[in-house]
């Protein structure tokens, strides 16, 4: 019963979410496109040329944004590479890979499609990645710090020295560290709410721009 109201109170909160509507008429997959629209439009991400890597794609309204800002007349100037669990509906000329990232074996797949691609390295990494919370704080807050790590890890590989990487996370006990890591990778890392991420959520996205220099 208590289940059957939440579910209804979310049901209609999200039915008149005014970002929900948005993405509808512009054609978006997801509400969260806007969430990347709000920081790219603050601190210029996304350039033409870029290689971009999209981790947690699905549905894929953050691939859509990139290939909008990479595409000219009709083709995608750069690559787009994105990556989820769950299947994705393909987007033209966006690379898809099926796998959960935390899998060496997806992560050694990822790194083939870049270098078939030809791409040596990247300029900017999003993770959008969610991991299924169980509502015990300590455990989630452990899954959301290893998938920040895990994507922390690759940027720290693969992106070029001006790159940047974009992840979200989740305030709470642990939220400290994760900025901590990001700093000892990055020469500046900023916090980031976009007005679409609903404010009664704890989710909040951390940015990494250049890559410090390892002595
Ligand atoms: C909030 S959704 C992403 C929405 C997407 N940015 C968009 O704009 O359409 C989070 C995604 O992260 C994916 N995800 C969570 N953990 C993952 C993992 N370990 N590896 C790959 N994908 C993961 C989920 O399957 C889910 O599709």
């Amino acid at each position: 019963m208590a289940k059957n109201k939440f579910n209804k109170a979310w049901v209609m909160a999200h039915v008149n979410d005014p970002y929900v509507k948005l993405a509808q008429q512009q054609g978006y997959r997801a509400r969260a496109a806007f969430k990347l629209k709000e920081i790219d439009e603050q601190e210029k991400l996304i350039k033409p040329g870029m290689t971009i890597v999209d981790l947690g794609s699905t549905p894929g309204s953050w691939s859509q944004v990139a290939r909008e800002k990479l595409v000219s007349r009709g083709k995608i100037n750069g690559h787009i590479v994105a990556l989820d669990l769950l299947e994705m509906e393909p987007i033209e000329g966006v690379h898809f890979i099926l796998g959960d990232f935390r899998e060496d074996a997806v992560l050694e797949q990822l790194e083939q499609t870049l270098q078939t691609l030809g791409v040596e390295k990247v300029d900017l990494v999003l993770s959008d990645m969610a991991p299924n919370l169980s509502g015990v704080e300590s455990a989630d807050m452990a899954r959301i710090a290893h998938v920040c790590e895990i994507a922390l890890e690759f940027s720290r590989q693969w992106l070029k020295p001006e790159g940047a990487l974009l992840v979200k996370t989740f305030h709470g006990s642990g939220f400290s560290q994760i900025v901590e890591s990001f700093k000892q990778v990055f020469v500046q890392v900023v916090v980031r709410k976009p007005k679409a991420s609903r404010d009664k959520s704890a989710e909040t996205y951390l940015l990494g721009k250049r890559l410090k220099v390892v002595k």
